[in-house]
C-alpha cells in the first residue's frame, strides 16, 4: 500500500529517490518522506501530501545532501495522514531510521514494553515501534544493525517491506521482506530498493527479488548479502534481468497513465496472445495449463478468488469456462473466501487472478487452499510477483506496468488470458465442437483490431461525459457476458469521479434499482446483439417509460436501441464471449473524461492505492 525506495552508492541519492517516489506514487499518496546521510547528518525531511509538496519543504529547508537515502510514499494505515505520522521514522536516539510498507498486527503489546522501559512515541503508527524495538534489541544484546533488525523481526507478527539504515554503520542498508514486496536494483558501485523495479529501471536492468521471510545487507563493499529472517541462514540471491524499459512507465504524451493504459489495449491484448493463439493451426499453447492439464480436465469444480476490478474478470471466466469448457465455476470475493470454512476438494482448482500479484487477501486466499489440498493456478501482470510465486502454475497476462489505479488493460488481458484458458482446456476435454473452435480462435485474433474502432470513439464518448458529468447516480446494466462489464463500468466511474453507481443483471432492475430512476437518473445500458438482446431492449423500454436518460452500448448498425436510447456508442461486432473486451472500453473513457471534466485526480484517486497489500 505504501512505496519504499533507497539508494546507496557514490551520487547524490535525493533525486535518485524523489523520482523513484513519484514512480511509486500509484502505491499510495497522503503523505511523503525522506531521510538522508550525508557523512555527518541523518537528516528526515516528511510532509503530509504528495511527493511534490515533500521537494518544496525540501528545498525550503535546503535538505538534499547525501549518497545514502531512502524514502516513502504512504497510505495511511495506522494513524491519520499527518506530518508525524509520515515515513521515514526515527528510533528515540535518532541514531536509526526506517521506511515501512505493511502493518505490524502486535505494535500495541509491542509498544506498552517499549514505553515500560522509557521509550517515547511522537507518531501513532506501528513502524515508529518496529524501529524503536530494533534500537532496544541493539543496545541490550549489543549486537550488529543485521542482527537486531533479524530479532526485532522475529517478534513482529505482521506484513512488511522495510529498510533500515544505522548512522553509526553509515556504509550499510539493512531491507527485509514478508508479505510485501521488495527489490533490490544492482548497479555498479551502486544498490537501489524499491517496492517494484520502476525507480531503478533507468540505472540497473539486474534486479534481486527478495523472497517472504528474506533480509539482506546492502553495502557497497560486500554487495547484497541475503539471509533467512528466522535463522540468518545464508541465502544465494538469484539476479533477474528485468524486461521493462523506461518507455512502458512513462506517460508517452497523454495527460493521465490511465488514458495510455486504455489506449494500450490493442496492443496489449496482443501481447497476451502471443505465441499462445495459433489460429491457422488451431493451437493454443499455454505452458501453465499444457503441463497440468489432466488436473484441469478431471477439475471437479473451479474457484476463482480475486478483489475489485479483478474479481470482475473473474464473472467473465466464469460464464466463459462453463460455456465451453463445462467445468463448474464459483467466484468468490477472496476476502470473504479466506474468512469462511470452504469447503475445498482435491480436485478443486483455484485460479487467483490479481493484476498486481500483491494482493493480501488474495495471497491469503491462495494460503489457504493450498492447506486443502487444492490446486493453485495464478493470473498476474506483475511478473515475479507474491502471487505468482506462491501458485503452483500459472499464466501472466503480459499487459505492461498498469500504473493508473484504476485498471482497465489489466481487466481486458486478464479475460484474454482466462479466454485462451478455457478453450484451451475446452479442446482437450472435446467439450466443444471443432469447428466453433476454430472459430472463436479466428475471431478472437481480431479483437485488437475491433478494439481499436472501439476506441475511435472516443470525442463521440467524451459528449457523452460532458452531458452527464454533474449526475450524482449512474446506473450500469448488462446482461450474461456482460453483466460484469456493467460491475466493471460502475466500479470505474465511482472510483475516479466519486459518482454513485451501481451495477445490475439487467433483469434485475425491476426487483429494485427501477424505483431509483427518474428524469436525472443517467442509464448505461450494455445492448449488443445476441445477448438477450430483445429483453435487454425491454429494459430500455422500462427505463424510457419512467424518463430515465439511457446510453446504449450497442452493436455497429443497431436500429432499434438508437431509436430509444438518448445516447448510443457503437462497438464491432465479435461473438458473444468476446464482447465484454469491446463493451468495457467506452465504458472506461466514460468514467475516464467524466473524472477529468470534474477536476478529479484521474491516476490517484482519494483513499485509494494500487495494490492493497493490507487486510
Ligand atoms: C480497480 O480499478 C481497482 N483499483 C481495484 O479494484 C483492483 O482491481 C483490486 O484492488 C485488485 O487488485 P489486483 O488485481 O492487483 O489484485
Amino acid at each position: 500500500m505504501c512505496g519504499i525506495v533507497g539508494y546507496i552508492g557514490l551520487k547524490d541519492a535525493y533525486p535518485i529517490v524523489i523520482k523513484g517516489l513519484k514512480r511509486l506514487e500509484y502505491r499510495g499518496y497522503d503523505s511523503a518522506g525522506i531521510a538522508l546521510f550525508d557523512g555527518n547528518n541523518l537528516e528526515v525531511t516528511k510532509t503530509k501530501g504528495k511527493v511534490a509538496d515533500l521537494e518544496r519543504v525540501a528545498l525550503e529547508k535546503n535538505s538534499k545532501k547525501g549518497s545514502i537515502g531512502i524514502g516513502h510514499t504512504r497510505w495511511a494505515t495506522h494513524g491519520v495522514p499527518n506530518d508525524v505520522n509520515s515515513h521515514p521514522h526515527y528510533s528515540n536516539s535518532e541514531d536509526l531510521v526506517i521506511i515501512h510498507n505493511g502493518i505490524i498486527e502486535n505494535y500495541e503489546p509491542l509498544k506498552k514494553e517499549l514505553v515500560a522501559r522509557g521509550y517515547e512515541f511522537k507518531s501513532d503508527t506501528d513502524t515508529e515501534v518496529l524501529i524503536n524495538l530494533i534500537e532496544d534489541v541493539q543496545i541490550n544484546e549489543k549486537v550488529s544493525l543485521e542482527k537486531a533488525v533479524q530479532i526485532a523481526l522475529n517478534q513482529a507478527i505482521g506484513a512488511y517491506a522495510i529498510a533500515v539504515f544505522d548512522k553509526r554503520q553509515e556504509n550499510e542498508l539493512i531491507v527485509a521482506r514478508l508479505g510485501s514486496p521488495l527489490a533490490i536494483g544492482v548497479g555498479e558501485n551502486e544498490f537501489f530498493i524499491a517496492s517494484d523495479a520502476s525507480p531503478f529501471i533507468e540505472y540497473t536492468s539486474d534486479a534481486i527479488y527478495l523472497e517472504d521471510g528474506e533480509m539482506a545487507k546492502i553495502s557497497l563493499k560486500e554487495g547484497v548479502v541475503v539471509s533467512k529472517i528466522k535463522d540468518g541462514v545464508a541465502v544465494d540471491p538469484y539476479i533477474q534481468k528485468l524486461k521493462i524499459n523506461l518507455e512502458q512507465i512513462e506517460k508517452g504524451g497523454f495527460d493521465h497513465f490511465m488514458l495510455k493504459e486504455i489506449y494500450e489495449q490493442p496492443h496489449a491484448i496482443t501481447d497476451t496472445y502471443r505465441g499462445r493463439l495459433l489460429a491457422n493451426e488451431g493451437v493454443i499453447k499455454m505452458a501453465g495449463i499444457d503441463d497440468n492439464i489432466d488436473k484441469f480436465v478431471n477439475a471437479k469444480r473451479i474457484i476463482i478468488v480475486a478483489c475489485g476490478t479483478s474479481w470482475h474478470a473473474g464473472l467473465v471466466a466464469e460464464y466463459i469456462f462453463e460455456e465451453f469448457s463445462r467445468i463448474p465455476v464459483e467466484v468468490e470475493y477472496a476476502s470473504e473466501f479466506r474468512y469462511r470454512n470452504p469447503i475445498i476438494n482435491k480436485d478443486d482448482i483455484l485460479i487467483a487472478i490479481s493484476q498486481s500479484g500483491e494482493t493480501a487477501d488474495t495471497m491469503a486466499a491462495i494460503k489457504l487452499a493450498k492447506q486443502r489440498g487444492a490446486f493453485v493456478f495464478g493470473v498476474c501482470n506483475v511478473v515475479g510477483s507474491s502471487i505468482s510465486r506462491e501458485s503452483h502454475a500459472g499464466a501472466y497476462t503480459h499487459a505492461g506496468p498498469e500504473i493508473g489505479v484504476a485498471s482497465t488493460k489489466a481487466f481486458t488481458t486478464q479475460i484474454t488470458v482466462l479466454a485462451l484458458m478455457a478453450l484451451r482446456i475446452a479442446k482437450q476435454k472435446g467439450s466443444i465442437a471443432n469447428s466453433q473452435y476454430h472459430y472463436l480462435l479466428h475471431e478472437m485474433e481480431q479483437i485488437p483490431s475491433k478494439v481499436e474502432k472501439v476506441l475511435e470513439q472516443n470525442d463521440a464518448i467524451e459528449k457523452v461525459a460532458e452531458a452527464y458529468k454533474d449526475s450524482d447516480n449512474c446506473l450500469y446494466l448488462g446482461r450474461g457476458f456482460n453483466f460484469p462489464v456493467a460491475l466493471e463500468g460502475a466500479l470505474k466511474l465511482k472510483e475516479i469521479s466519486y459518482i454513485h453507481a451501481e451495477g445490475y443483471p439487467a433483469a434485475e432492475m425491476k426487483h429494485g434499482p427501477i424505483a431509483l430512476i427518474d428524469e436525472q437518473m443517467p442509464v448505461v445500458v450494455i445492448a449488443t446483439k445476441k445477448g438477450h438482446y430483445e429483453k435487454v431492449v425491454s429494459n430500455i423500454q422500462e427505463i424510457k417509460s419512467r424518463k430515465g436518460k439511457v446510453i446504449g452500448i450497442v452493436t455497429e448498425g443497431d436500429v432499434t436501441v438508437k431509436g430509444l436510447a438518448d445516447h448510443v456508442i457503437e462497438v464491432p461486432e465479435t461473438l458473444e464471449p468476446f464482447t465484454p473486451l469491446l463493451t468495457t472500453i467506452p465504458l472506461q473513457l466514460l468514467s475516464y473524461h467524466i473524472a477529468v471534466k470534474l477536476g478529479k485526480n484521474v491516476d490517484q484517486p482519494r483513499n485509494l492505492a494500487k495494490s492493497v497489500t493490507v487486510e
